[in-house]
């Protein structure tokens, strides 16, 4: 079996088309914008290359963007009072704050500091535990565009077993809740699980968020699963670095029935997925106005 090979650029085209018409129609209706503002601390240049990507899919969608790059000795403090100025702003709807941060800001107290309604990224704990508890939230870009890719080959994903590789916050854990949402049986697994290829072969959906090079290999993998490569990880090849993925890409397509390739899989399906989130908050907080307007003429 040769596997099916989901092509995350063209499903991204697809739902940033959607999207964009969308954009249109708010934009009509509120005679604005929905605005993003993207934080960047320091000069890491994956980070920088991100980040770019994600400003240029903003302007390309119809989403005004605001950029800070700030230096990389910025205090802790400063970005907690610039994310007071940006949390108060009428025109602000989305922040996002990109990871990793240098060493001496705390990452939690950084991101716990966004307003909830404001959090294109979904890790405030306000919108985790609403993830958590099956409610409307805003879901964190990555898994929500993993859940899409699996779409693209299954409509029907009910009591299938997914085993996620990775418990971070971005990707790991709310990729769990994002299947269990969608009714799957979901095993989270980590470096310090046990039978790690075990469990993996379990998987009829495996998610695999685990930034280690080539970890998954052919015989991890049940003939017919569907494989969904998060990993992006920077390599020496014979003709200089690439970019590849957790998955030994050539040997499981050989097994599975669908896999995304890195480049080209999860990573265009993020960036269209934050567009998507930047437009969902923008629309709640017009929503709020609205009625707050409407209460304060009935008063
Ligand atoms: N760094 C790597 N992935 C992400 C992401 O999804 N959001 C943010 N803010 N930073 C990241």
């Amino acid at each position: 079996m040769t596997a099916h090979l989901i092509d995350g650029r063209a499903e991204a085209e697809r739902l940033l088309a959607q999207v964009k018409s969308r954009i249109q129609a708010f934009t009509a209706w509120y005679a604005r914008r929905p605005c993003l503002a993207v934080i960047l601390v320091g000069d890491d240049i994956a980070s920088a290359v991100y980040v770019r990507a994600k400003m240029r899919c903003a302007v390309e969608a119809g989403i005004a963007s605001i950029p800070y790059y700030l230096p990389e000795n910025t205090s802790e403090d400063d970005l907690l009072r610039l994310l007071d100025d940006l949390n108060d702003s009428s025109i602000v709807d989305g922040i996002l704050v990109q990871l990793p941060l240098p060493p001496h800001i705390t990452k939690d107290r950084v991101l716990h500091h966004i307003h909830p309604e404001k959090d294109v990224d979904g890790f405030h704990p306000v919108n985790a535990g609403l993830l958590a508890t099956g409610q409307p939230c805003v879901v964190p870009c990555t898994p929500q565009g993993c859940l899409q890719l699996v779409h693209t080959v299954r409509k029907e994903l009910m009591g299938l077993h997914v085993v996620v590789v990775g418990r971070s916050t971005i990707v790991g854990r709310p990729a769990a809740q994002v299947f269990l949402n969608a009714d799957c049986s979901v095993t989270i697994i980590h470096k310090d699980s046990r039978d790690v290829p075990g469990h993996c072969r379990d998987a009829d959906i495996l998610v695999v968020a685990a930034g280690h090079a080539g970890l998954i290999q052919r015989d991890w993998v049940k003939p017919g699963a569907i494989v969904i490569d998060v990993g992006i990880n920077r390599i020496e090849g014979p003709s200089g670095p690439r970019i590849v993925g957790d998955v030994a890409y050539d040997e499981v397509r050989e097994v599975a029935a669908a896999i995304t390739p890195v480049p080209g899989g999860v990573g265009p399906m993020t960036v269209a997925t934050l567009m998507e989130n930047t437009l969902f908050c923008a629309e709640t907080r017009q929503r709020a106005r609205s009625t707050l307007f409407l209460a304060g003429a009935a008063l």
